[in-house]
Order: structure tokens, then C-alpha cells, then sequence
């Protein structure tokens, strides 16, 4: 049951608006049962069918606009999901990738990109003596996991219920369970699907909670070789390490001999030039990253201390793979890289005040409206929920109104405004001023 009154559930005119939605966009719907004759499920990424009122097909973007095959244009606040943090075609990075395109796809050898964008990260990431490259995020975890488990001997690590580290059957488990799931299986890792292998090496506890780490490590802290998070939970509600966690976690796992893995896939060159490790001061053993790094390219990339790095580097640990380093991502990054340096990464201070100023016009109207509002993030990256009280970790997170926000999204949709529709928003350091009125106004009409 949501929290929203019954009273007030119309709020958003959801037939209207979804049928205006439909009518504006026919012409993806078109493509879209065009797609699911041949392509499974009709889109690339499961994730993706669940838009609604269908999925939505693009033509192109610039800057922070994107343009579906109708014709509409839409302010854009999901930016793939993440990655484009300067927007649709930066131009710095496509003229970078441009030239590389005519000097080569890939070598599948080596290239001084290659040196140049892992000096530029090594200079930047707190916690990078050395980097390597693979191409999704979901690779690069598996890296990271390996060698933990290589540098310590131990078979398991400990993740935490909400948080999400790629597709792969080792640690897409306990992510988004139904609370029936909860109730059956308690804190055993819940598999996401089916056909997955059971992840034995999982061991999960509630994010925030200290005692039920502590009680962990207590019984099995000579299993675990990692502690595996993402610093701020933005795959479920941006919620925050409560003041301390992240500390103690890092004081833990020292305690016990294991490696902590921040997972900065979202907030690496996301939340600060320098990430999660900037913004709070925490420093990890390894952290990966995707998404942002390459701006809108396939590169993901782990970062850690020399003394476990240096087990890729003799190769006592695999890291291999076809298009790892490839000159058209490293070119991207590079560029990308760049640009959000420039002054120490000033654009960090501005995408964190255009971000507050429209977080805070978005949590104004709807309580204008009597609406129970929460939201939550760091910067750039917020989660706005229809909630009583902010969550501490993802159970929390279930009594939250999701349908009556996906009724908000669709609304915001049809007044030219394209969000997650799990309450997720993107800011791109290519959102002005202009951008963000312009939303609070379609915000406005969509609430009216
Ligand atoms: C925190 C985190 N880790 C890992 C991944 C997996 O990355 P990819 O989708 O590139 O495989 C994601 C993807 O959203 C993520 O958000």
C-alpha cells in the first residue's frame, strides 16, 4: 500500500498523461513491436522494458537534450544511466574520439592512451598506484573480487542487500528482493533470477548496520576475503553511509585481513573529480569504475594499491580480455577526463549547485501539493521518493509509493522532461540555470 492518500493518487492525471505520452510517441511503440519480433524482449538491457508507457527510441541528443524518433525533445535526467556526465555529443570528447576513428578501432595492443588516461587517474583517484581497463562495470567487480580472493586466500566477501554490482551470478543476488523473498530466505543471498548459479561466496548484511557486520566477521572473518559496497547505495534511493560506516568498514576490514572494494561505477567522476573517496575521505583497497569514465564509451576500470595490483601486473592474477584499452574508449576517457579537471574540477561546485537548487524545487512542489517527499544523493546524482521518513537500507525502501512515482515520471515525460522511473536523476555538467527552471516549470504543469 503507498503512501499517498487516496484522495490525492490522481494527482498526476495518469490515463490522460499516459495516453498522451502514447500518442506523442507512436512512433516507438511502432518500433518497439517491431524490435520484440527479433530482438529478445525488444530492448538491450532487461532493465530497460519496464518503461513505461513503452520504451522510448532516440534519434540523438546535445548537450543536455535528447530527441526520440517523434520528433520530441525531452530534458534529460537518466543520461543513459549515468555515464554522459557532460551531456549528450560533449564536444571535446567526440572531436577526440572523431580522430581516433580514423587512425583505428582498436589494436587490440598497446597505445599510449592507454598510459596517458591511467596516468591522469592515478593522479587523480585516491586510492589508484595502478589501474586497468575492462569495458563494463560488471567485468571489472569480477577483477576486483579475484583479487581479493587472491591476495588474501579466502573464498567469500560480504555485500550488502540493495546494492548492485553487475550482472554476473556471483553478486546479483540480494538486490531488489520482494519482501515475500525477505521473509523466506532472511539475509541468504536471494538470487535475482533464474538459471543463475547459487552465489556461495556471497555473504549479505543491511546496509548501515555495524552489529550484523560485526557479527559476521565475529563467526566467519576467516572466509572473507572483501567488503564490497557502493558508498553511496544510488542503486536504491541514493542512501547515504550513516556518518561513520564507511570508516568503520575500512577499520574492519583491516582488523580482519580483508580487502575494502568500493564500488565507484556511479559515483566515481560522478559526485567529485575524486568520487565517493573524495567526498567522505575514505580510502579503499581497490574501487572500480564505468559509466561516467567514459563518458558514454564501453571502459570500466579498477583502481588500487600497488601492493594487490601488482598481482595483475606479474600475472599470478588474470585480467584479460579482447577490447580492454581499446583507443576509441581510452579516447573518450581521456578527453572526458580532461574536461572535468580543468580548475581542480570546478565543474564539480557546479553541477552541485544547479543540482540543489532543482533537488530542493522539486522537494518544494510537491509539498506544496501535501505530498510526503524524501530525497537523497550527493550532488549530481539524487533519488526523489514518496516516503514518510528517509531510508537507511533497502527494506526501508519498501515502503516507499514506487507506482505513484512512476506516474510522476510519465507526467514529467509528457511536459518534455525524461527521468528514471525509479526516481533516479542525472545532472550533467551541461544542465544550466535555463535547464533547471525549465524543468521546475514542466514540474509545475505536471503537478497542475
Ligand atoms: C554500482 C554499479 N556497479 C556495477 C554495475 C555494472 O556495470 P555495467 O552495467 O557496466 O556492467 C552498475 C551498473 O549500473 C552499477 O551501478
Amino acid at each position: 500500500m503507498g503512501v499517498l492518500a487516496s484522495s490525492t493518487k490522481d494527482l498526476f492525471r495518469t490515463s490522460q498523461r499516459e495516453e498522451s505520452v502514447r500518442r506523442k510517441t507512436a512512433g516507438s511503440l511502432v518500433r518497439y513491436n517491431r524490435a520484440r519480433e527479433v530482438l529478445a524482449g525488444g530492448v538491450s538491457s532487461g532493465l530497460r522494458r519496464s518503461m513505461r508507457p513503452h520504451p522510448l527510441y532516440f534519434t540523438g541528443g546535445e548537450g543536455p537534450r535528447v530527441r526520440d524518433v517523434d520528433g520530441n525533445t525531452y530534458l534529460d535526467y537518466g543520461l543513459a544511466w549515468g555515464p554522459l556526465i557532460l551531456g549528450h555529443c560533449p564536444p571535446e570528447v567526440t572531436k577526440q574520439v572523431g580522430e581516433q576513428l580514423q587512425r583505428g578501432l582498436t589494436y587490440g595492443a598497446q597505445h599510449d592512451l592507454e598510459f596517458e588516461v591511467a596516468e591522469a587517474l592515478t593522479s587523480i583517484i585516491p586510492c589508484a598506484d595502478l589501474v586497468c581497463f575492462a569495458n563494463s562495470g560488471t567485468e571489472i567487480v569480477q577483477v576486483a573480487l579475484r583479487l581479493a580472493r587472491a591476495v588474501t586466500g579466502r573464498p567469500k566477501y560480504l555485500k550488502f542487500e540493495g546494492h548492485y554490482h553487475g550482472w554476473d551470478d556471483s553478486v546479483l543476488v540480494s538486490y531488489h528482493p520482494t519482501a515475500e523473498q525477505i521473509s523466506a530466505s532472511g539475509d541468504n543471498p536471494i538470487p535475482v533470477g533464474r538459471g543463475q548459479r547459487r552465489a556461495q561466496e556471497a555473504i549479505v548484511a543491511q546496509w548501515n548496520d555495524r552489529e550484523q557486520v560485526e557479527r559476521i566477521f565475529a563467526g566467519r572473518s576467516g572466509e572473507i576475503a572483501a567488503v564490497i559496497c557502493e558508498p553511496l547505495l544510488c542503486n536504491t534511493f541514493c542512501i547515504p553511509a550513516e556518518p561513520g560506516f564507511l570508516e568503520f568498514l575500512r577499520a574492519i576490514t583491516e582488523r580482519h585481513g580483508c580487502l575494502l572494494i568500493f564500488d565507484e561505477v556511479i559515483t566515481g567522476f560522478r559526485v567529485d573529480l575524486k568520487g565517493a573517496q573524495g567526498v567522505y575521505g575514505v580510502v579503499p583497497d581497490l574501487a572500480t569504475y564505468a559509466k561516467a569514465v567514459g563518458a558514454g564509451t564501453a571502459l570500466s576500470v579498477l583502481a588500487g594499491r600497488r601492493q594487490y595490483m601488482e598481482r595483475i601486473a606479474n600475472g599470478e592474477v588474470v585480467h584479460a580480455g579482447t577490447l580492454n584499452g581499446n583507443p576509441i574508449s581510452l579516447a573518450a576517457a581521456a578527453a572526458a577526463l580532461e574536461v572535468l579537471s580543468r580548475n581542480d574540477g570546478a565543474v564539480y561546485g557546479e553541477m552541485r549547485r544547479l543540482s540543489g537548487k532543482l533537488r530542493s524545487g522539486i522537494e518544494a512542489a510537491l509539498r506544496a501539493k501535501g505530498l510526503p517527499v524524501v530525497t537523497s544523493g550527493e550532488g549530481p546524482v539524487f533519488h526523489v521518493s514518496f516516503m514518510e521518513e528517509p531510508a537507511r537500507n533497502y527494506r526501508d525502501t519498501l515502503r516507499a509509493d514506487q507506482s505513484a512515482y512512476t506516474q510522476l515520471a510519465i507526467a514529467l515525460l509528457d511536459e518534455g522532461v525524461l527521468v528514471l522511473q525509479d526516481g533516479r536523476w542525472y545532472v550533467s555538467a551541461v544542465h544550466g540555470d535555463a535547464a533547471i527552471d525549465e524543468t521546475l516549470s514542466a514540474l509545475d504543469r505536471a503537478l497542475s
